[in-house]
This record gives C-alpha cells, sequence and structure tokens, in this order.
C-alpha cells in the first residue's frame, strides 16, 4: 500500500515510524516532512496547508491511503477534497472537524450527546460576557471560540483577570475573528488526561491515554505550550475510566454527529478532567496530540496501517489494537526562546549517540537542514527524545539519558517529565 502522511512535526515523523513497519507498506511519501522523517519516508516539498496542492501530490503518486496529521488541513476540507478525488483519507471531513474548530460547536454536541463537560455561556457582545462572569464569580475559564493557536484559553483566578481576557479577545482582537464569540465556561479541577479513540464513523476503539505537560517550565510553571513532553500509560487513568469515558462520551458524541449527517472518521483526541466527579469533557481534537501521539507509538504492538486503514472503511467494530504494558516516555527539546520567540538556526549534534541508549527513539519536529547539510532548529518545538521501559521510571530515566547525549546548547527541556505519576 501507498501511503501519504501529511504534515512535518513529532506526530506525523511518529506516524511515518509506524506506519513504516507495517508489512502493508509498499511506499511511504510525507508532505512537507521534516529531516527525520526524511530517513524513513521521501519528502514532498508541499505544505500540509495547501489542500489542493496535497491531493494533486496524492493523485500523481496513486496514493491509496492519505494520513492527515495537524488539524489545520481537516478544518479547511482535506479529506472532503480527497474523497471528491476518490482517495481514502485518515482524518474527518470538514463538517466533523468543527469540532475542534469551534468551541460553541464542541459544547453544542457534548451537551446534545449528554456528555459530562464543564457549564458555560456563550457571548458575541462584551456586556453580556462581563455580566455572566460577575454572576458566575471566579475562577472561570475564557475561551475564544476559533482556532487560535491553542492561545485562545484563559484559566482566570479572578474576576479582574477574566474580563481583562473578555476585553483582549472580543475588543482588542487579540486572536482576530476566532475571538468574536467566547465561550465562558465553570472552571474544573483535576489532573489532566488525552485519551484517543479511533473512529470509523459509527464505532470507536480506544487507543490509550498519555498525560501531556503543558507549562514551559519544571513544576508546571510559566506560560502554555504546544506540550513539553508526555508519558502513557498514566495511571490516573484507569481501565474502569477508560471504560466510562467510552460510554459517557465517545460513543454518544459520535452517535450524535452521524445523526446530524456529519460522521466522525479519524482520531477523536478526548481532553478531559479527572474530576472529583468522574470524568469531564474539556475539548474535542480532531487528531493525534503532539507530544502525545509520539508517546502512544511508542506503545503500540499492532500494526497501525490497517487499522487506520479501517476506520477509514467503517470497519473499526470489534478491531483490536494491542499495546505494551510497558510505559514509554517523550521529553521536547525546545529551541531557546520558545514559547514566545523561539532562536531558529542553532546546530544540532549527536542524535546518533542519542539514538544508541538502549529503549530510546528520536523524533523530529522543528529541524532542518541548514545549505552545508547540518542540522539546526527551525522552530519552537524542535526534537521529542523518546524512551521506553518496564516502568515509568525506567523509560524516563532512558529518555533522560538521551537527551544528555544530544549537543545543542541551543535548547532546552523540562527536567520532570513524568512528575506526576513518578
Ligand atoms: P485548550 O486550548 O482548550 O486545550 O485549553 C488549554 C488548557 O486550559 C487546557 O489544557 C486546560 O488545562 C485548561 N482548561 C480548559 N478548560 C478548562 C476548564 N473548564 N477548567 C479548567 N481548566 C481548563
Ligand atoms: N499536546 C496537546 C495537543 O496536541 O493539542
Amino acid at each position: 500500500m501507498k501511503v501519504l502522511v501529511v504534515g512535518g512535526g513529532g506526530r506525523e515523523h511518529a506516524l511515518c515510524w509506524a506506519i513504516a513497519a507495517s508489512p502493508l507498506l509498499t511506499r511511504l511519501i510525507c508532505a512537507p516532512g521534516n529531516p527525520g522523517i526524511a530517513e524513513i519516508a521521501e519528502c514532498f516539498p508541499v505544505g500540509a496547508e495547501d489542500v489542493a496542492g496535497i491531493v494533486a501530490l496524492a493523485k500523481s503518486e496513486a496514493i491509496e491511503l492519505v494520513v492527515v496529521g495537524p488539524e489545520a488541513p481537516l478544518t479547511l476540507g482535506m479529506a472532503d477534497a480527497c474523497a471528491e478525488a476518490g482517495i481514502p483519507c485518515f482524518g474527518p471531513r470538514k463538517a466533523a472537524a468543527l469540532l475542534e474548530g469551534s468551541k460553541s460547536f464542541f459544547k453544542e454536541i457534548a451537551n446534545a450527546a449528554g456528555a459530562p463537560t464543564a457549564a458555560h455561556g456563550r457571548f458575541t457582545d462584551a456586556a453580556s460576557a462581563r455580566a455572566y462572569i460577575r454572576a458566575q464569580g471566579a475562577p472561570i475559564v475564557v475561551k475564544a471560540d476559533g482556532l487560535a493557536a491553542g492561545k485562545g484559553v484563559v484559566v482566570a483566578a479572578t474576576v479582574e483577570e477574566a474580563e481583562q481576557a473578555v476585553t483582549e479577545m472580543m475588543e482588542e482582537g487579540l486572536h482576530g475573528a476566532a475571538g468574536s464569540t467566547l465561550v465562558i465556561e465553570e472552571c474544573l479541577l483535576g489532573e489532566e488526561i488525552s485519551f484517543f479513540a479511533l473512529c470509523d464513523g459509527q464505532h470507536a476503539v480506544p487507543l490509550g491515554a498519555a498525560q501531556d505537560h503543558k507549562r514551559v517550565g519544571d513544576g508546571d510553571t510559566g506560560p502554555n505550550t504546544g506540550g513539553m513532553g508526555a508519558y502513557s500509560p498514566p495511571p490516573a487513568f484507569t481501565e474502569p475510566l477508560q471504560a466510562e469515558v467510552m460510554r459517557t462520551c465517545i460513543t454518544p458524541v459520535l452517535a450524535e454527529l452521524a445523526r446530524r449527517g456529519t460522521p466522525f472518521q479519524g482520531v477523536l483526541f478526548a481532553g478531559l478532567m479527572l474530576t472529583a466527579d468522574g470524568p469531564k469533557l474539556l475539548e474535542f481534537n480532531v487528531r493525534f496530540g503532539d507530544p502525545e501521539c509520539q508517546a502512544l507509538m511508542l506503545r503500540l504492538r499492532s500494526d497501525l496501517l490497517p487499522a487506520l486503514l479501517a476506520a477509514t472503511q467503517g470497519e473499526l467494530k470489534d478491531f483490536d489494537l494491542r499495546w505494551e504494558k510497558s510505559a514509554s516516555i517523550v521529553v521536547v527539546m525546545a529551541a531557546e526562546g520558545y514559547p514566545t520567540t523561539p532562536r531558529r538556526g542553532t546546530e544540532i549534534r549527536g542524535l546518533e549517540a542519542a539514538a544508541q541508549v538502549p529503549g530510546a527513539q528520536i523524533f523530529h519536529a522543528g529541524t532542518a537542514r541548514d545549505q552545508e547539510g547540518r542540522l539546526v532548529a527551525n522552530g519552537g518545538r524542535v526534537l521529542g527524545v523518546g524512551a521506553t521501559g518496564a516502568t515509568l521510571a525506567e523509560a524516563r530515566e532512558a529518555a533522560y539519558a538521551a537527551v544528555a547525549k544530544v549537543e545543542w546548547p541551543g535548547g532546552f527541556c523540562r527536567g520532570d517529565i513524568g512528575w506526576r505519576a513518578l
């Protein structure tokens, strides 16, 4: 089978890595890819958000399955365009991708499906938003409705802070059009888990869970990032909790989307808060998490490719996926200055030595080759240093041993990935 993976980050490197191991694979291409992906797939310089360009590439290379990594191409209709061209595509169509693209749509679906989530109000004018905040009191959460590059959420400790967020998002246009509608909701307390389910429009199969580390600094301090590291499985998310989330969140939401004529096919990423009243949905994403995907792929024992294919063919009912019982971890190495102004162009060496550490696996994210062929930083999150181990402690030791072999003075990482479980 000829497969095209769309994207060029650490998540896509992990997907390529897993797909490359499939006996069903005859050719793997990636667009745009990155230098790490280029070691296992042919990379083509087509942007992930260039829907027409990707479809043209898939046609000219006679691709039999397109696997879309990031959300942006999905919200732009890449799955719809592939369907029109008769090319199977793993990932939801535009209408179902709205689950991530619009927070108010997510709330509407979750409520219609009876899935547990924070109580909320939806506002299109600042005065009513402020009145709601004053009536509810703090802590309270203010969210820009549309996609805001992961920055559209303010967890406000005080009423003043929440009102300030309304001013910035609605009146000062901080996130552009994404902030013209706000979702304001109850603040949930508990441990946060990323849970993934593979969906074929009707049926869902659990893909496992991971815990991300969103803050840039040790001890969960400093600004939010795309994710500084992840591990799997998170011990707080037990088998009974997973079954409960499948029953109360995933299955009813799939049924609700199908009922509306917009069935969801792809991977449903449930951001969950494990509250004292049980697991509640914070949000849905319509793709794998990054770096959660890297941690999950390190533990996957089944062939990923038939599972992705079964999702596109509506054949996931009773599909069996197997996972290593052991643990995995991914430590993200970011460029100095991340998340505000990451410094580009600094040289990275030592990856061969790092990959020699038993159990270690390096995933590239924001890397590039310079004119002399040297590996350099070319983004915020640059590398994912992954490892597996019989226990999380072992995996963590291996990952940090590999990190120590990476010679990159222009980069940094958190030193405490996995701390909640250890
Ligand atoms: P998001 O951009 O939707 O992933 O939200 C960013 C982060 O805000 C989440 O990972 C949570 O840590 C936090 N968050 C979002 N909604 C809530 C909520 N209702 N209560 C508490 N924290 C929240
Ligand atoms: N790591 C969180 C995300 O991918 O959204």
